[in-house]
């Protein structure tokens, strides 16, 4: 703990389409509401988009450094080609916003959600993807002016099964070709990024915190390439890498090992393992050859038990600690998430250090939140 840096980012994460509310031009809009009764609505989500000032003022009130949140492509470049500027000064003035109340503003530029058009045009599978997320980044620089820490795309090895799954081609294993699309995507993001900003720029790849079982290790390598390696090589050269760890699994020789049911495990059916964040850590430093500071852009618990938040997250941090005493460069960690939001078509799984009630949107902060910002204060001290 001694040894992380005086400037260590301390804060929570969200995303536009899980907390914003109407966010109608985008392809999870209209998934939802295609999908009968298999999916949630988002709805007014959390209503973010009208009350993120008060979001950050309790993150910032608690003792929190920083605060991670996204800009929606769909809201910005409603049509191809046209840029919103109304859209952009939204997000404009939430890192603004961000910066008067001491929070350090880390801005994602795509979380999972895209404009329907993008959907249309074969998503990150068509011909244009790169072209057309490079002209959407082109167009957010403006608003980037005195931003440190950008994150391309958030998971895009999830992203990967996902856009696999819309192809009609579903599979469990991100699908290395729009994988490999996706690193070029990033790739041409960072340079533009870097010719018109100073931010700091990365991407935020899902951590599965692999582990083989006695004779699976070449199995495990094979998967860990496909699920997280790909993606680590993709960040080399970067300013960063966002680490997102929630849970670790086994491989034996068929695979990847389901998480048997158990009554410990999370509201999302994840295991209970607060120490995969530790074993996320050393594997991402490994796979970008220690050149590549890390920042823990995500990490927690799907709960109704804040108490067992708390017990998950301060495991996490010794992780973290341990993994920073044996030369891991951490730069930050933000739990996911700030406020419990929409969960990909379910709410009923509760990540946040804020409860909020979906009627009358008031927010409620969850003891976990003091606690954060109290181990923030004290510069990392668990107690
Ligand atoms: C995503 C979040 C998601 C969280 C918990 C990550 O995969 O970036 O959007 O809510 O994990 O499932």
């Amino acid at each position: 703990m001694s040894a992380l840096p005086r400037d260590f980012l301390w804060g929570a994460s969200t995303s536009p389409h899980q907390t914003e509310g109407n966010n109608t031009g985008s392809d999870w809009w209209r998934m939802e509401h295609l999908a009968g009764d298999r999916l949630e609505l988002s709805g007014d989500a959390l209503d973010s988009y009208h009350r993120y000032g008060e979001d950050m003022r309790l993150l910032a009130d608690a003792g929190l450094n920083a605060y991670r949140f996204g800009v929606e492509w769909a809201r910005v470049e409603p049509e191809p080609g046209e840029f919103s500027r109304a859209g952009l000064a939204h997000y404009r003035r939430m890192i603004e916003t961000a910066r008067e109340l001491g929070l350090e503003p880390v801005v994602t530029l795509h979380h999972f959600s895209s404009p329907k058009w993008f959907a249309d045009e074969g998503g990150w599978t068509g011909d244009t993807a790169v072209d057309r997320f490079t002209r959407y980044v082109e167009e957010v620089c403006v608003i980037l002016d005195g931003v440190e820490w950008v994150v391309t795309i958030n998971e895009p090895n999830l992203l990967a099964v996902m856009a696999s799954y819309t192809q009609g081609e579903g599979s469990p294993v991100p699908d290395t070709g729009i994988g490999e699309r996706l690193v070029h995507a990033h790739r041409a993001a960072v340079r533009v990024l870097r010719e018109r900003t100073s931010a700091k720029v990365g991407w935020s790849v899902a951590q599965q915190a692999l582990v083989p079982a006695p004779g699976a290790e070449v199995v495990c390598a094979q998967l860990r390439y496909a699920w997280e390696d790909l993606y680590h090589h993709g960040a080399r050269g970067d300013d960063f890498l966002g680490v997102q760890s929630y849970t670790s699994q086994t491989v034996d020789s068929r695979g990847v090992v389901p998480h048997p049911p158990h009554p410990g495990n999370t509201l999302t059916g994840w295991a209970y393992r607060p120490d995969a964040l530790g074993i996320a850590l050393r594997h991402a430093w490994e796979a970008v050859e220690g050149r590549v500071p890390l920042l823990v852009t995500e990490n927690g618990i799907a709960t109704a038990d804040d108490a067992r938040r708390i017990a998950y997250t301060a495991g996490a941090l010794e992780a973290l600690y341990g993994a920073v005493a044996e030369g891991v460069d951490v730069r930050g960690y933000f739990h996911w998430s700030a406020l419990d939001n929409f969960e990909w078509g379910r709410w009923e799984p509760t990540f946040g250090l804020i409860e909020v009630d979906r009627e009358t949107f008031v927010r409620t902060p969850k003891p976990s939140l003091g606690w954060l910002g109290g181990v923030a204060r004290r510069g990392g001290g668990l107690e």
